[in-house]
């Protein structure tokens, strides 16, 4: 195992009727803003529990945030922050809605020149507004975790700071029931592929950290597409069980101590900021070609998850590996998302301009050994085809 440090400081209020708490979680002296996105959150009742929990507080709103957020629509935050004095922010929907509450949050206590750098040129963050969320949409881990993913002119860039990471999160599954199909898919499988990330790279003995891991994975695996079948897609513990994998996926248990590899996430990032395809629907496409030209680099925890995930048993090596890079393939289908380039109309003509935009971006050694290079994310994109 590699040496690690780990610490999550996220509050977590898991269950029914928990968004009360926001109550006594933030501080009543506070001057809150709160944040949402384009209004899901009026329309299924969210937003009504939020206002009467804050019944005694001082809070503004600031709404509008778009999936993948972009700079130009979060620094527009950054005058009511300054007009109230706002000393609280409270993020109200999914991972969007508080990716851009973290940079807004980073953005307001900012001392250079443009808090752009904050994502372009990896500036530290010094000082941010505490936060805390309201999650309405399992996936991205983003409630209990210090990353954020902006977008500016078609650059979608991360960055991270402990800074960030939410005091606290409401999780009650119960605000899930309103997701369309397609945002549960994209769900699913967006924190299917964080699990892989820290996963499936090389054995390092992190047996604790495996076996989460696939504890994880065969958790989605079994509930994902029952949230999507007429029959089970009402049931809240189906969305609990969801609900609390998708945060594990990424509050950084499972990937302390073990290699992470992020290489589909980034040339995913590349395709969601080039052709404006869903962050989740990159990832499914990506993925089984990551795992078909990385086979090789990965063969023994490719043999690892085709036996204990899969149940994968016979065969020879390869064999297994194939069967198991199948079934993956099966399940992304079973869950409604693409697995192909072609399936969102991208061809080998659009190759170029990723590899471009992964090199603008400093993207040239990805995966656990920073061996990636853009030749090698070319041959990933042309086997994704
Ligand atoms: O904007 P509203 O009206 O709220 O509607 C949203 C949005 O249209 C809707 N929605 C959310 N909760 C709902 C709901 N609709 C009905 N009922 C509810 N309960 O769903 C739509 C998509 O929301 P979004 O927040 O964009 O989805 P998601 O949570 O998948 O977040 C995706 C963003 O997170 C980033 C992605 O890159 C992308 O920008 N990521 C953040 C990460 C992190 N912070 O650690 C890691 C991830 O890998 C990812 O990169
Ligand atoms: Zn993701």
């Amino acid at each position: 195992m590699l040496n690690f440090n780990f610490q999550n400081t996220t509050h977590i209020h898991f269950g029914s009727k928990q968004i009360q708490v926001l109550s006594t979680e933030i501080p009543l002296k506070a001057k809150v803003l709160v944040v949402y996105g384009g209004g899901s959150i009026k329309s299924n009742g969210v937003y009504d529990q939020v206002v009467d929990a804050l019944s005694n507080h001082t809070w503004f709103e600031f709404s509008g945030i778009e999936p993948n957020p972009t700079y130009d629509t979060l620094m527009k935050a950054q005058a009511i922050i300054e007009k109230h004095n706002i000393d609280y922010i409270l993020a109200v929907g999914g991972g969007s809605v508080i990716d851009g509450a973290k940079f807004i949050a980073a953005a307001a206590h900012y001392q250079g020149e443009d808090p752009w750098n904050i994502l372009a040129k990896q500036e530290p963050v010094t000082k941010a507004v505490p936060l805390g969320a309201v999650l309405t949409l399992p996936a991205t881990g983003s409630e209990s975790n210090g990353n954020s993913v902006v977008t500016r002119d078609g650059n979608k860039l991360p960055f991270s700071s402990p800074l960030v990471r939410p005091l606290f999160a409401v999780l009650d599954p119960n605000v899930t029931l309103s997701l369309s199909d397609r945002q549960i898919s994209n769900g699913v499988v967006d924190a299917f592929v964080h699990i892989i990330e820290q996963y499936l790279t090389y054995d390092v003995n992190g047996k604790v950290q495996d076996r989460f891991s696939e504890g994880l994975l065969q958790t989605l695996i079994e509930e994902g597409p029952k949230a999507l079948q007429p029959e089970t897609k009402e049931d809240v513990d189906v969305r609990a069980n969801i609900m609390w994998s998708a945060t594990m996926a990424l509050n950084g248990l499972i990937g302390a101590g073990v290699p992470q590899d992020w290489s589909t996430h980034m040339i995913g990032h590349e395709l969601t900021g080039a052709f404006n395809i869903d962050h989740a629907r990159t990832l499914s496409i990506v993925l089984p070609a990551v795992m078909k030209v990385r086979k090789e680099q990965k063969r023994a925890k490719l043999l690892q998850y085709a036996k204990r995930v899969w149940q994968v048993e016979s065969g020879d090596e390869n064999e297994r590996i194939d069967q198991a890079i199948k079934l993956t393939e099966q399940f992304f289908i079973q869950m409604q998302v693409p697995t192909r380039l072609s399936d969102v109309d991208i061809s080998e003509s659009d190759i170029d301009l990723l590899i471009a935009r992964l090199e603008s971006h400093g993207m040239i050694a990805l995966g656990e050994q920073g061996d990636i290079s853009l030749a090698i994310s070319r041959k990933i994109l042309t086997q994704a085809l």
